[in-house]
C-alpha cells in the first residue's frame, strides 16, 4: 500500500481505525480453527456506515481490494486475506450500535459489528427473543452472520438469518451507501435486495446494519439428553415430539457417540449423563411464553412414547439451570473440542430430514472402507437436515497422512450428499474452502446467474476476491 492511500485512509478512520503493527494484525489474518492463514499490512477499522463508504470509494480508485470481516468465527476461510499481502482487511467491529429497539414493531435495527450474544440481550430486555444461537455467539457478529445466512439451534424453529432479517444498509463496491433498512413485514415493491446480500461472504459489498425480527421471550423451558439406537431412531423421536407438543420443540440436536467422547476427553468438567455409550444422542428443549407451561410434564410424556416405540434406549430431563447448561456444553463443546484430536475435516452439509438416517448409513459405511478407525464426529441441527460431517483421525494416526486425504474424503461425503438430493453447504458457507468443489455439485445455471450479480455489482472483483466464486 502506498503511503498516500494510508494517510487518506487515516484521514477517514482517524488512528484508532488503523492497525498496521504486525503483532496487533496477526489475529486479524488468520481463522479460528487455524486452518487458514494470510497476509495484509493493514487492517481498517471505520466506525461508521460514513467511514465504510470512505473507506471503500479510497480502496475503489486505488484498485486495493478488501475482505470484509467480523468476529472472525467463520469456518470456511471467508474473512481470511490472501497470501499476496496486497489485500486490505476491513473490520466491521466498531459498528456496534444498537440504533434501537422496538418491541411493538418486535424489531431491532443494528450496526454490523454488533456480537450476537449482545443482541440477544438486548431483546431479552424488552422481554422479546432474538432467536438465533450458535456456540460462537459470544464473538460472532451480525454482519457475519447475515453474510453467511448463519443458522445455529434455533432454525427448526425460526429460520435462519436470512429468515430473520427485514433490511438491510450495505455499502456498494463503487461507495454508494444502499439505505434498505426497513422494519416492514410486508413490502412488495419489486426485487427484494436484501436477500443477494444476505450469505454473500462480503462479495457484493459490506453490510452496515440491519433491522432484525424479534419474538415473544421464552419462560418455559425444558430440556433432555436423550439415548438412540441409531440416527434413524433420532429422525423418528422428533417426528414423535412434533406431533404430540407441536412447535414447542425450539431445539433438536443429535449427535454420534464419538462427537460426544471427544467433549469427554476435552472439555473441563464435561460428564456422560449416562452410565454406559450409546450409539447416537439427541438434546432436545421445548420452549414456551409461559412459565407454568407444564413443559417439564409434556416432554416426559412425549419420552414415554418413544420408549415404548424403543426409539430412546435411556434419558435425563434437566432439573434446573445448572444441569441445562451441562447438557448444552455436551453438544456446544464439540467444535473446540474436536480440534485437540489433529485435523478437524469439515464438511458442513444438509439433505431432506426424511433422508438423513441412509445418508449417514451409506456414508460411515464409505468413509470406514476408505480410512479403517476414522471417527466420525458427526452432529448437528438434525431438524433442518443439517449434519456436520466432521472427521478426525484414527487413534494414534499421523496428522499429515490423514490431512492429505482430505479431498478424497470430501469427495465420500459430497457425492452421498448430492445422492440425496442435498447441499455441500448448509450454513457456514462456501468461503475458500468450498469456492471450487461448489463447481462440481451446484446448478450450471445458478452459477452462471451468480456470475452475473457479481459482475453487475461489483466488476472490478475488489470485494473478497478468491471467496464463493469458483475461479
Ligand atoms: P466472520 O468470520 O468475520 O466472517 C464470515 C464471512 O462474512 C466472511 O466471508 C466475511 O468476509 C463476511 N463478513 C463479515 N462481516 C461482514 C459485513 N459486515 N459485511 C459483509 N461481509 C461480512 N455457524 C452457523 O451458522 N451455525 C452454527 O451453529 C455455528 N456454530 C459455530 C460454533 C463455533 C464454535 C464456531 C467457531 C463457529 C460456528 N459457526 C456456526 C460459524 C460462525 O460463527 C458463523 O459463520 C458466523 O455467522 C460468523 O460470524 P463472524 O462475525 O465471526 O463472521
Ligand atoms: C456447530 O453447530 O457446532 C458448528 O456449526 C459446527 C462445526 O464447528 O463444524
Ligand atoms: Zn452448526
Amino acid at each position: 500500500m502506498t503511503p498516500e492511500l494510508l494517510a487518506s485512509l487515516r484521514e477517514v478512520v482517524g488512528d484508532a481505525g488503523l492497525v498496521t503493527d504486525p503483532d496487533q494484525l496477526a489475529g486479524y489474518l488468520t481463522d479460528w480453527r487455524g486452518a487458514y492463514r494470510g497476509t495484509a499490512s493493514v487492517v481498517v477499522r471505520p466506525s461508521t456506515a460514513e467511514e465504510v463508504a470512505g473507506v471503500v470509494t479510497l480502496c475503489r480508485d486505488a484498485g486495493i481490494a478488501l475482505v470484509p470481516q467480523g468476529g472472525n468465527t467463520g469456518l470456511c476461510g471467508g474473512a481470511v486475506p490472501d497470501s499476496s499481502g496486497q489485500e486490505v482487511v476491513l473490520s466491521l467491529t466498531r459498528l456496534r450500535r444498537i440504533r434501537e429497539v422496538d418491541p411493538v414493531n418486535q424489531t431491532i435495527t443494528v450496526e454490523a459489528g454488533v456480537v450476537l450474544q449482545q443482541v440477544q440481550e438486548a431483546a431479552a430486555a424488552v422481554d422479546r427473543l432474538f432467536p438465533l444461537s450458535l456456540g460462537a455467539e459470544a464473538s460472532c457478529t451480525v454482519g457475519g452472520n447475515l453474510s453467511t445466512n448463519a443458522g445455529g439451534t434455533a432454525v427448526l424453529r425460526y429460520g435462519t438469518m436470512r429468515d430473520l432479517t427485514l433490511g438491510l444498509e450495505v455499502v456498494l463496491p463503487d461507495g454508494r451507501v444502499w439505505n434498505g433498512l426497513e422494519k416492514l413485514r410486508k413490502d412488495n415493491t419489486g426485487y427484494d435486495l436484501k436477500h443477494l446480500f444476505i450469505g454473500a461472504e462480503g462479495t457484493l459489498g459490506v453490510v452496515t446494519a440491519a433491522v432484525l425480527k424479534l419474538y415473544p421471550a421464552l419462560h418455559g423451558r425444558a430440556t433432555a439428553w436423550v439415548a438412540l439406537p441409531s440416527a434413524q431412531a433420532a429422525v423418528d423421536l422428533l417426528g414423535v415430539l412434533r406431533t404430540l407438543v407441536g412447535d414447542r420443540v425450539t431445539a433438536f440436536e443429535a449427535m454420534s457417540r464419538q462427537s460426544v467422547e471427544v467433549v469427554l476427553r476435552h472439555v473441563a468438567g464435561a460428564r456422560d449423563p449416562f452410565a454406559s455409550p450409546h450409539p447416537w444422542y439427541a438434546l432436545v428443549e421445548l420452549g414456551d411464553t409461559l412459565a407454568d407451561a407444564g413443559l417439564d410434564g409434556l416432554l416426559e410424556s412425549a419420552l414415554g412414547e418413544a420408549f415404548e416405540r424403543e426409539l430412546a434406549l435411556d434419558a435425563v430431563v434437566a432439573s434446573g439451570s445448572a444441569q441445562i447448561a451441562g447438557l448444552w456444553s455436551l453438544r456446544e463443546g464439540i467444535s473446540e473440542a474436536q480440534n485437540h484430536e489433529g485435523p478437524s475435516l469439515k464438511h458442513d452439509v444438509t439433505v431432506p430430514v426424511s433422508s438423513i438416517a441412509a445418508f449417514v448409513a451409506e456414508t460411515d459405511r464409505a468413509l470406514a472402507a476408505a480410512v479403517p478407525g476414522i471417527r466420525l464426529v458427526v452432529y448437528g441441527h438434525i431438524g433442518d437436515g443439517n449434519l456436520h460431517y466432521n472427521l478426525s483421525k484414527p487413534v494414534g494416526a499421523d496428522d499429515e497422512e490423514f490431512r492429505v486425504r482430505a479431498d478424497e474424503l470430501a469427495r465420500i461425503v459430497y457425492d452421498g450428499t448430492a445422492r440425496f438430493d442435498g447441499s455441500i453447504s448448509a450454513e457456514h458457507g462456501l468461503g475458500q474452502s468450498k469456492r471450487e468443489i461448489v463447481a462440481d455439485y451446484k446448478d450450471p445455471v445458478a452459477l452462471q446467474l451468480m456470475r452475473g450479480v457479481k459482475e453487475l455489482l461489483d466488476p472490478a472483483g475488489l470485494m473478497n476476491p478468491g471467496k464463493v466464486l469458483p475461479s
